[in-house]
């Protein structure tokens, strides 16, 4: 066991002045007995204060796509910020950014708006296809997440005894002190099934404003949609006067230049990004048709925010989409170092004879513990991946060193190495072995 003595002590300390000790709910979800505090952290390690070292997994949530503090990035910044941070007034380098931003995703009848974190970015694509198509309710999918507000914090991972039957799912809030009647305006529907999906549509038509989805299912087992789902769900909104939006906070400008745009080659009519965006930097972006932005642009869609483009997001955006427009290795690379564990781990799985799965791409995929050949929507995860088992196993690779996410989710930076690959593998190995003898 990792000893863990320090973390204990700051917690206890942190418990009186900080709500639980924590900033962030998912804190208390380490592997380990107390949120463990960090000293500091660079490239694909991080050392807990009890100088604890961590080939680390989570990355931040996912934003860290360089590793954690790049040299690049923080000179980039700190050369920049010596101007300033928030002038509340534009500057040239946004412009710059929205350029690059724009051209990596290879969208050129697109504009874009800025603010500083996923959530806060959904809000406003939320109130955007409302505005735009003038409708009220919107679909949001089970075991998708889009943030934390209460207009779409339902059903992201509900328990189905709560959820409703197959063919009419309920919104079940995630959170209590949620404002229910906000309840009304979300229809929850399962991902993945186009039969389902019509049949809302037939049931509320005219009243859906728009249809909101993880392309890649990163909460989820991170599932890929067969690109013919994603088509038809496309046909489906634009039949029916009803807009499609991607919320790429995860995909986006990691899985590939383009994002889950290009890998399925459909544009959806609006998309969100935020995380890799800038290398661990806080920024967002609301991006798609210029025809539909414009209505933010005019003012109608109000929207407003103090950090929107502060300095540091912005050269640290700059700097980072430089690297991925230049770099023309540098997805490839990326994707290569997670197949490696990914394969690898397929490999003990048939060796061992062990159950542990693993679902998605290489810069981004998870791991779960199922009987299942694939994972397909959130009520496959919740019947048949054992989240327990998943647990105990976070527990023993955190106490050989090997830091990953409770929800399951694996994501790979530049900065991990081989050698961080080849030391992971063993540890899994043993720690599957171990599981064996439970
Ligand atoms: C797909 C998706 N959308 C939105 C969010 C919310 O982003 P943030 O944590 O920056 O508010 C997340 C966070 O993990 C996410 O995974």
């Amino acid at each position: 066991m990792n000893e863990l003595s320090n973390s204990k002590e700051l917690y206890e300390k942190a418990k009186l002045y900080i709500s639980g000790g924590i900033s962030s709910q998912i804190r208390t979800l380490e592997h380990s007995k107390v949120p463990i505090f960090i000293k500091k952290a660079k490239g694909s390690k991080i050392w807990d204060v009890d100088n604890n070292e961590y080939i680390d997994y989570i990355q931040g949530m996912g934003p860290n796509i360089f590793g954690h503090a790049p040299d690049f990035l923080n000179n980039a910044i700190s050369n920049e910020i010596k101007k300033g941070m928030i002038y509340a007034a534009q500057f040239e380098n946004e412009i710059e950014v929205a350029q690059k931003a724009l051209k990596i995703l290879n969208a050129d009848n697109w504009t874009v708006r800025f603010a500083s974190s996923g959530t806060e970015i959904n809000q406003l694509l939320i109130r955007l296809i409302r505005g735009y198509t003038n409708r009220q309710l919107f679909i949001k999918f089970e075991g998708h997440y889009h943030g934390w507000m209460d207009s779409i914090n339902y059903s992201v991972h509900p328990d189905l005894e709560y959820a409703g039957d197959e063919i009419s799912p309920i919104p079940v809030p995630e959170s209590t002190g949620m404002d229910i009647l906000t309840s009304k305006s979300v229809i929850i529907a399962r991902w993945n099934d186009i039969e389902h999906l019509n049949k809302i549509f037939e049931k509320y038509s005219d009243n859906i404003a728009g249809v909101i989805m993880e392309p890649i299912l990163a909460n989820t087992n991170c599932i890929i949609p067969d690109k013919s789902y994603l088509e038809s769900v496309k046909k489906l909104c634009h039949n029916n006067g009803s807009l499609l939006a991607f919320d790429e906070v995860i995909t986006g400008f990691r899985i590939l230049k383009g994002s889950a745009k290009e890998y399925f080659g459909i544009e959806p009519d609006l998309a969100t990004f935020a995380k890799s965006f800038a290398g661990g930097f806080p920024i967002a972006m609301l991006s798609g048709r210029n025809e539909i932005m414009k209505l933010v642009g005019d003012g109608i869609v109000y929207h407003g925010g103090s950090f929107n483009s502060n300095v540091a997001s912005i050269a640290a955006a700059s700097a980072s989409l430089d690297v991925m427009i230049n770099d023309n290795n540098f997805y490839e690379d990326l994707d290569n170092k997670g197949k490696k564990l990914m394969e690898g781990i397929e490999k003990l799985s048939h060796e061992l004879d062990s159950n542990i799965h693993v679902q998605g791409l290489g810069s981004v995929f998870s791991i779960s513990f199922t009987n299942k050949k694939n994972i397909k929507d959130w009520r496959e995860h919740f019947n048949y991946c054992d989240e327990n088992k998943y647990k105990i196993f976070c527990e023993l690779m955190f106490n050989k060193g090997i830091r990953l996410s409770s929800n399951g989710r694996v994501h790979l930076s530049t900065a991990h190495t081989s050698e961080d690959i080849d030391l992971t593998l063993k540890a899994i190995k043993s720690t599957l072995l171990k599981l064996k003898e439970r």
